[in-house]
């Protein structure tokens, strides 16, 4: 199939359209390079030995992006063009619903417009909330905490109308729980602007020096160690549910809604001590105040996916973190420095 991939430069665009390549899609990845570098789709052609076409567009810019369906015969979309920081999204509201939700809105405009109805949204574990009962089922009342969260909430339903509205759609919502790790080829990876906000990325830059130790956001949690636990997930694993997920809206039209995770939480500090097995260096740690609003653990139930789609993530955590830390020790200064 011709697939158009949103966003398809950054962290998880940028691994499924390898792994869509490699599937033999032919890939159209519009991004605005906002948070991301063409260098990695250079990569990405180099990995999977085939060409994919890029248009610097941005989603708010309606007449540009229709011009891409004019020009091509798409016949599936995977979104994953938002603005993705929780803090930010706190003190620019307007900006992230902005870029996530109007820029959905003239995509799938755009969308209709062209008779194109097979869509792949990325969603995320942050549209639960806090949730009091583990593990979290995709059917449990959505209730965000932030900004960002809300932007994932509002394009949801926004989804669930266009699909009572018109049946002949076929929309698989995807909510991620965490992603980590690199393609093992350690050519492509996470590449943050500035300091991570999240874990893995923060802990790789304390492996290779750029930052001097770990913060530990709290350490009485009602959890084994104290340290907050989530479900973190290869993002090879994640990029290949996303084929499961185009393969099942070939067949079929409708709604479908999935947790992608594995099923089981981590720890900060299983982790940090993952890491670094990993790197073969400590990394020190220095136990801070909880972050605000965040959850003491989050897990997935991972079931409806492996039923429905025939998908499960099969990575551990190891794994994980010995692709991230390929990654980061090849790239040091992200793909900026044009090494790798
Ligand atoms: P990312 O920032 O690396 O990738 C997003 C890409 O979208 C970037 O390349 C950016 O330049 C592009 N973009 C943003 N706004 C755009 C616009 N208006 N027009 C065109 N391009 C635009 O983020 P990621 O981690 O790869 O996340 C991909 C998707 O998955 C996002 O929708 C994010 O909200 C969601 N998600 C991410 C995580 C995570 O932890 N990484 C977890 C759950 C959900
Ligand atoms: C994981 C654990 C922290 C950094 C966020 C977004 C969510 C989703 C994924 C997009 C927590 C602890 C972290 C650090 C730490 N993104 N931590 N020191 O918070 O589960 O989810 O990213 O949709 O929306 O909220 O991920 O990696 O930031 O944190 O101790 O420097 O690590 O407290 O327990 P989180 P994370």
């Amino acid at each position: 199939m011709k697939i158009l991939v949103t966003g398809g430069a950054g962290y998880i665009g940028s691994h499924t359209t390898l792994e869509l390549l490699r599937a033999g899609h032919d890939v159209v990845v519009v991004d605005n390079l906002i948070n991301s570098h063409e260098e990695a789709l250079r990569r990405v052609e180099r990995l999977a030995g085939r060409p994919l076409a890029f248009q610097k567009v941005d989603l708010l810019n309606k007449e540009a992006l229709a011009e891409v369906f004019a020009a091509a015969p798409i016949e599936a979309v995977i979104h994953f063009a938002a603005l993705k920081s929780v803090g930010e999204s706190v003190v620019q509201p307007l900006r992230y619903y902005q870029n996530n939700v109007t820029g959905t809105l003239n995509l799938l405009e755009i969308m209709e417009r062209h008779n194109v109805r097979r869509f792949v949204f990325s969603s995320s574990a942050t549209v639960y909330g806090d949730p009091k009962t583990m593990p979290i089922t995709e059917d449990i009342p959505l209730s965000p905490v932030n900004p960002y969260g809300q932007t994932k909430v509002a394009v949801e339903n926004i989804l669930g109308d266009l699909y009572r509205s018109d049946d002949r759609w076929g929309i698989a919502i995807l909510r991620y729980f965490n992603p980590i790790g690199a393609d093992p080829s350690g050519q492509i990876g996470e590449d943050p602007n500035g300091i991570p906000n999240n874990l893995v990325p923060y802990i790789a830059q304390v492996a290779v020096g750029r930052l001097p130790h770990l913060p530990v956001y709290g350490h009485d949690y009602p959890t084994p160690d104290g340290t907050g636990v989530r479900d973190y997930i290869h993002v090879v694993d994640l990029a290949l549910g996303h084929i499961r997920a185009l393969d099942k809206l070939r067949g079929e039209t409708g709604l479908f809604v999935y947790n992608l995770g594995t099923g089981r939480g981590y720890s900060v500090l299983e982790v940090a001590a993952a890491f670094e097995r990993a790197c073969g260096r400590p990394i020190p740690l220095r136990v801070l105040p909880p972050r605000p609003g965040d959850a003491a653990v989050s897990y997935a139930d991972p079931t409806r996916a492996e039923r429905e789609l025939g998908w499960r993530a099969e990575r551990a955590l190891d794994d994980m973190v010995n692709d991230s830390w390929r990654w980061q020790s090849r790239n040091p200064d992200g793909y900026a420095a044009g090494g790798g």
